[in-house]
């Protein structure tokens, strides 16, 4: 039980970005390397957790002992979410496109005329607020915010629009997207931990190690 204290438990990870077709061959999509995402997953697996990992389009290897499902688009990953459940923690990392274009075209569409074709957009479903509102909601569930500006306040609110355990926030104006470090605020309720910059994974271990301290806590 020390070195494997989420034995026994399911976690659900989504990480990377989600591609939204325009046409065969142009899509709309989120930057997300997936590194995060993917860390976690592996940061749960070594914990002794069985791990569903939901991943969109990213060039990383699947972590040990991990089972990874690739899908593309935002509903694709809302399917597969919703399929993995149930689960004892969820933490959502993924990058979810918030629109997607609402005439998909089987065929690509030309460079005719002069006007460049105006984009008609709908919106995603958000993934994490449905996972927060179903039945079968995980014990803890947790949510990523990437911000560029009042990083802790939009946390906080997310934290209660979204009916979620904790936030992790981080600031995206600098050089995290794509880059192997990352500072972060975890907002729990009524209180807000700030990490000092690390890398990627030691954000995935600590988040882990809290993990666990919170089921044994609630057991
Ligand atoms: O609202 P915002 O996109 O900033 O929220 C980010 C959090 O919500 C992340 O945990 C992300 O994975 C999740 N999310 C989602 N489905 C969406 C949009 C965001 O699961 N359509």
């Amino acid at each position: 039980v020390e070195h494997r204290p989420l034995y026994g438990k399911h976690v659900l990870v989504t990480a990377g970005p989600t591609h939204e077709p325009i046409d065969p061959v142009r899509y709309l999509a989120n930057r997300s390397s997936g590194k995060q995402g993917f860390a976690i997953a592996a940061a749960a697996a070594a914990a002794g957790a069985k791990v569903t990992l939901v991943s969109g389009p990213v060039h990383l290897r699947t972590p040990l002992g991990v089972e990874r499902i690739d899908v593309e688009s935002a509903q694709d990953m809302a399917t597969a979410v919703r399929e993995a459940l149930p689960a004892d923690v969820a933490i959502m990392v993924a990058a979810v496109a918030d629109w997607r274009t609402r005439d998909y075209k089987g065929e690509k569409i030309k460079k005719r005329g002069s006007a460049p074709p105006a984009l008609v957009l709908t919106e995603n479903p958000d993934i994490l607020a449905s996972v927060a509102a179903s039945a079968n909601r995980p014990e803890l569930l947790i949510g990523f915010a990437a911000e560029t500006g009042d990083v802790v306040d939009n946390a906080r609110k997310k934290r209660k629009n979204k009916g979620v355990d904790w936030i992790v926030a981080n600031d995206v104006s600098g050089e995290v997207m794509g880059g192997s470090d990352n500072e972060v605020h975890l907002v729990l309720e009524g209180m807000v931990e700030h990490w000092e910059q690390m890398t990627k994974q030691d954000v995935a271990t600590r988040l882990i190690e809290k993990v666990g301290e919170k089921l044994s806590v609630d057991a």
